[in-house]
């Protein structure tokens, strides 16, 4: 019966965790954006990227004329002429003066960015980790996001990708910050746009264990210990019980 039933609850999980795998393999849908074209009277200054999947796989540096591949091994499987992103900005920047005319030379309203910051692991202390500023609904394309370590800005370790392209038209960008946690570490990730009154502060502060949990382990420990303790005397107590009527039992047969 035992046996039947683990059986069955392996079967259960071995059924659980097979079955959204192989789900995910057959219902496959993946996007591909080749060619992200933006070009803005800010600057005035242009962007193409292409992306797979919601991620940046390379921008073409408008300026070197070169194809900047967001993962540096991407450049051993494959290449991409710079020239087709010039043309196409080119083009887009054409367009842009014509829009720019119809409408009146009317500005792009601004939106309001929204910040959040994690840590890409679990924070332990001494080990290397990275810090994620994610901006998101960036509209226009056209903001800075720097980091404060201690109130102090920090440059070393910030990297950061394109603008992003979402389906609402405004943009997604990320800021990494590779760090060595330390159980004083304050961080905030500054963002200024024009859609903020001021720059916005998003702070950030390991969230380490509190030395109480490794108190309340010493506590369970010692009680688990007292328990077993308690248990093994009255154990005893009993067998030598037992032994004691047995024999009486034992003495009285007879009688
Ligand atoms: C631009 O201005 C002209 C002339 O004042 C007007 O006729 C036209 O409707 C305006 N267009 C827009 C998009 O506001
Ligand atoms: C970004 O920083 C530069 C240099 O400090 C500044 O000139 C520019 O106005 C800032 N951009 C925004 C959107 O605040």
């Amino acid at each position: 019966m035992i046996l039947h039933t683990s059986l069955m609850l392996g079967a259960l999980a071995l059924a659980t965790t097979v079955g959204p795998c192989g789900g995910e393999d057959i219902v496959a849908d993946h996007v591909g954006s080749y060619g992200i074209n933006v070009y803005q009277s800010y600057g005035p200054s242009g962007q193409y990227t292409h992306e797979f999947d919601g991620d940046e796989e390379f921008y073409v540096d408008l300026q070197r004329k070169e194809t900047v591949w967001r993962l540096p091994e991407f450049s051993k499987f494959t290449s991409f002429d710079p020239q087709g992103a010039l043309r196409n900005i080119a083009t887009a920047k054409y367009n842009l003066d014509i829009l720019i005319k119809r409408s009146n030379s009317t500005a792009a309203t601004n939106k309001v960015p929204e910040v959040t910051v994690f840590s890409k692991s679990p924070v332990v202390l001494g080990q290397p980790n990275t810090l994620i500023c994610l901006v998101d609904n960036i509209f226009p394309p056209v903001v800075n996001i720097t980091w404060l370590g201690d109130g102090r800005s920090v440059a070393e370790g910030v990297s950061e990708t394109s603008f992003l392209s979402k389906s609402d038209h405004s943009f997604l960008k990320i800021s990494y910050l590779t760090f060595l946690p330390s159980a004083d570490d304050i961080y905030d990730c500054k963002v200024e746009h024009w859609g903020l009154d001021e720059p916005l502060l998003k702070h950030w502060e390991p969230e380490i264990p509190a030395p109480m949990s490794e108190l309340t382990e010493t506590v369970v420990c010692a009680l688990g210990l007292a328990v077993g303790l308690v248990g093994i005397v009255v154990g005893t107590v009993f067998i030598i019980r037992g032994l004691r009527s047995g024999g009486a039992s034992r003495q009285q047969g007879p009688l």
